[in-house]
């Protein structure tokens, strides 16, 4: 039986909730559990995105930053983040002022309603928060809304392992030992939380119809690692 069945605007408060409660260990537990691995997944989710010298990014559930830095070491773009939560935009914030970075700003929005003009961003990221959206569909079409003709939406997310032993070894880790260690550190419930949502998230061909659906002419699906974490990727039409 699932344990967090929360819909809608519920889910929207749960997790805005959540994530305010969790962000001050949440860089920490999040290289900690993942041991480092979830760096090296964010660094392939930005290569396969092919981002151009010039582009506007719009980095989607951005959390406390971490791809827009990624993005900024490699491209001389410019970037805004969004995120549901306050307190983990401002420690985005923070982390900007300490690089002395002025090409990226982070802002609090939802990623179901932007506050970001039609037509205007030439890649859209999401990483590890499209399974945290309330209105998978209400959010798709909004990412093509904003997105360029020619524009790119990236979505980097946890998925199922295809492979039934590593599929057993990585629910055992996601169930039963990452949310015992995680307690120690942070709010337990939100890492049950997480392996449930995973369980829950649809299956990869389910994502890649939807992302169809809400317009883009092309989807494409990436695995790392076993499959343990998905990129999909998707391509809106050149005028
Ligand atoms: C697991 S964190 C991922 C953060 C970051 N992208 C990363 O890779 O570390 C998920 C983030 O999604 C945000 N989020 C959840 N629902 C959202 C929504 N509807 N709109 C914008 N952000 C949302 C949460 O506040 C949280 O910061």
């Amino acid at each position: 039986m699932p344990e967090f069945t929360h819909q809608g605007q519920e889910k929207k408060e749960f997790v805005r909730k959540m994530f305010d409660d969790i962000s001050p260990s949440y860089d920490f537990l999040n290289h900690f559990l993942s041991l480092g691995i979830d760096i090296y997944w964010r660094k392939i989710f930005i290569k396969k995105i092919e981002i151009q010298e010039g582009n506007t990014i719009l980095d989607v559930a951005c959390g406390t930053g971490d791809v827009g830095f990624e993005i900024l070491r490699k491209h001389s773009v410019s970037i805004t983040g969004v995120d549901l939560s306050p307190k983990m935009v401002k420690l985005a914030q923070e982390k900007t002022k300490k690089r002395n970075l002025n090409n990226i700003t982070f802002i609090e929005g939802d990623a179901e309603n932007l506050s970001i003009e039609s037509n205007s961003i030439d890649c859209l990221t999401i990483s590890y928060g499209f399974r945290n959206i309330s209105n998978y569909e209400k959010a798709l079409e909004e990412f093509y809304r904003v997105l360029k003709p020619g524009g790119k939406l990236g979505i980097l997310e946890f998925s199922k392992p295809k492979s039934k032993v590593i599929g057993f070894i990585f629910k055992l880790y996601f169930h039963h030992i990452l949310p015992r260690i995680a307690s120690f550190f942070s709010r337990s419930d939100a890492y049950r939380y997480l392996p449930e949502s995973v369980d829950f998230f649809p299956s990869r061909h389910d994502i890649c119809r939807k992302i169809i659906y809400s317009g883009f002419k092309r989807a494409e699906i990436h695995d790392l690692t076993f499959g343990i974490s998905t990129i999909f990727l998707g391509f809106k039409v050149e005028k």
